[in-house]
C-alpha cells in the first residue's frame, strides 16, 4: 500500500472523513497535510458520531499514529479541546499524536481579521469558516507567521509576535486587535500541549517510510477550493490537491502509490461561488433534508447540485487520481427525476472538463443525462447487489474519473460500506 492520498474531488464535505476511517484500517500513519479548523470530517462508529477539525480521522483507530505536517495552520485551542474530547471519549492520543514544529499557529488576531476582510469584502465576500485560515497563510507567506516551535522558545517568541503585530498596525484593521501580550498569553497558555505534542513530522514519516509502514495522506476540502486551481477567489487559501498533500508533510510526489478522489453523488458547496450544477427546488430542500447537508464545522446550509462530471474530469486529471471513493449513494435513493451534467454548453461548443476560471465557468450551461432512481440500498454490501439503476448511475461516475471504484459508501457508519478494491 505504501503512501496512498485521500483528496476531496468537489468543494469539501464529500465524505472524506469516513473514507479515510475506512482505508486507515490498514494504515500505520495518517497525516493532516494542509487546511486547519475549517475543515470538519465526521465518522459514525456504532452509532456514534464524532466531528474532527485537527485531528487526523485515523485516531479512532487505536494502533495507528497521527500527525498534522507543517502544511496544516493549526488552532491551538480547538487542538487542545479536541485532544480533551477524544480522552473524555476513551481515546487516547498520548505517544500516537505529534504536530509538525514547522506547522503554523492561527491566532486569536487571524480570527479578528478574517471578520474585518470579510466585511470590507462586501458583496464580494467568501463566505469563510471564520476560522483565521486566510490571515495565517497570509502571514506565512509574509514570512511574519509564527510557528509551533517558536511556542517552545518564549524569548524569541516575543520578538516575532512583536513584528507580527507591527505589520497590523496603521489603523488599517482598527485599533481593537488583541495585543502583543494578549498574544503571548494565548501561545504560551498551549506550551505544555506543545511541548508533548511537536516534533520533526517529515522525519517521522520517512522513518516510517524506510520500516514499509503504510501511510494515509487525509486532504482537506476539496480540489475546487484550491489556492490555484479552484473557482479562485471563492477558495481556501491552502493547495488542497497532491501537491499540497506531499508538500504539507514534507513527502515527495514520487512516495505515492495512490491517489484515491472521493466524490459525493450528488454536489455540495458552502460559501459564496459558482456552483454550475445547482439543483432546482424541489431537489434543492429534499437533498438538503435527506444528506443532512448542514455544515459540519459552521453549520451552514449547504447548496446541493447534481453531479458535475465535467468537474470529476477536471479534478481526477488533474490529481493523477488512482481510484474513486463514491459517497452518500443512499441518499439519492427514491429520488424521482435524477439527473447527471455530463458536459457544459459554452457558446455553442459542448466542453467537457471544466476550467476553474469565473469568466469561463460563468458562460458555461450544464447538458443533463436523466437516470433511472432506485428503491433502496439498505442491506447492499456487494457493488453486484446494487440495483441496475445505481450501478448505472456509478458507471457514469467512473466513466469520467476513468478509473476503478474504492470504495462505495451508503450510509454515514463504518458498516455502511460496500468494499471495493484493497
Ligand atoms: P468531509 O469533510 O469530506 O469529511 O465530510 P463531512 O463530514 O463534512 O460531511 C459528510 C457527511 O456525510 C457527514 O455527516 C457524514 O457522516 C455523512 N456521510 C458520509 N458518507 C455517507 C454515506 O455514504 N451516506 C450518508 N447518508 N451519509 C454519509
Ligand atoms: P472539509 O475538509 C467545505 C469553504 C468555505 C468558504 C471557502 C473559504 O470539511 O471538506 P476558509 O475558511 O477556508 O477561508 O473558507 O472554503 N471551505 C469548506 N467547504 N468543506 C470544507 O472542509 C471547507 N473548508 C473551507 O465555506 O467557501
Ligand atoms: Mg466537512
Amino acid at each position: 500500500m505504501g503512501v496512498t492520498a485521500v483528496i476531496g474531488l468537489q468543494w469539501g464535505d464529500e465524505g472524506k472523513g469516513k473514507v479515510v476511517d475506512v482505508l486507515s484500517e490498514h494504515s500505520d500513519v495518517v497525516a493532516r497535510c494542509q487546511g486547519g479548523a475549517n475543515a470538519g470530517h465526521t465518522m459514525v462508529i456504532d452509532g456514534e458520531k464524532y466531528i474532527l477539525h485537527l485531528v487526523p480521522s485515523g485516531i479512532l483507530r487505536p494502533d495507528t499514529v497521527c500527525v498534522i505536517g507543517n502544511g496544516v495552520v493549526v488552532d491551538l485551542d480547538v487542538l487542545e479541546e479536541e485532544i480533551d474530547k477524544l480522552g473524555g471519549g476513551g481515546i487516547d492520543t498520548a505517544g500516537r499524536l505529534l504536530m509538525s514544529v514547522r506547522a503554523h499557529v492561527v491566532l486569536p488576531l487571524h480570527k479578528k481579521v478574517e471578520l474585518l476582510l470579510e466585511e470590507m469584502r462586501g458583496k464580494n465576500k467568501i463566505g469563510t469558516t471564520r476560522r483565521g485560515i486566510g490571515p495565517c497563510y497570509s502571514d506565512k507567506c509574509s514570512r511574519l507567521g509564527i510557528r509551533v516551535g517558536d511556542i517552545l522558545h518564549p524569548d524569541t517568541l516575543k520578538s516575532k509576535l512583536e513584528t507580527l503585530h507591527a505589520s497590523y498596525s496603521g489603523g488599517r484593521y482598527g485599533t481593537d486587535l488583541p495585543c502583543v501580550d494578549e498574544l503571548l498569553e494565548h501561545c504560551l497558555n498551549h506550551e505544555t500541549m506543545v511541548e508533548e505534542f511537536a516534533g520533526d513530522v517529515s522525519a517521522l514519516l520517512r522513518r516510517s517510510l524506510a520500516q514499509g509502514k503504510n501511510i494515509l495522506l487525509e486532504g482537506s476540502q476539496g480540489f475546487l477550493l484550491d489556492i490555484d486551481h479552484g473557482t479562485y477567489p471563492f477558495v481556501t487559501s491552502s493547495s488542497t490537491g497532491i501537491h499540497g498533500l506531499t508538500g504539507g508533510v514534507g513527502l515527495a510526489p514520487s512516495d505515492v502509490n495512490s491517489v484515491v478522489g472521493v466524490v459525493k453523488s450528488y454536489t455540495t458547496r458552502v460559501g459564496e461561488g459558482i456552483l454550475p450544477t445547482s439543483m432546482e427546488e424541489p431537489y434543492q430542500s429534499q437533498v438538503r433534508d435527506r444528506g443532512q447537508e448542514y455544515g459540519a464545522t459552521t453549520g451552514r446550509p449547504r447548496r446541493c447540485g447534481w453531479p458535475d462530471l465535467p468537474a470529476i474530469r477536471y479534478s481526477c486529471t488533474t490529481n493523477g487520481v488512482t481510484s474513486v471513493a463514491i459517497t452518500k449513494l443512499d441518499t439519492l435513493s427514491g429520488v424521482d427525476g435524477l439527473k447527471v451534467c455530463v458536459a457544459y454548453d459554452r457558446l455553442g461548443a459542448s466542453v467537457e472538463t471544466l476550467s476553474p476560471d469565473m469568466d469561463f465557468l460563468g458562460e458555461c450551461k450544464p447538458c443533463y443525462a436523466s437516470c433511472e432512481s432506485w428503491d433502496t440500498l439498505d442491506g447492499i454490501g456487494s457493488i453486484e447487489d446494487l440495483p441496475p439503476e445505481a450501478r448505472e448511475y456509478v458507471d457514469q461516475i467512473l466513466q469520467a474519473a476513468e478509473c476503478p471504484a474504492e470504495p462505495i459508501s451508503v450510509g454515514p457508519g463504518r458498516e455502511h460500506l460496500i468494499k471495493v478494491g484493497r
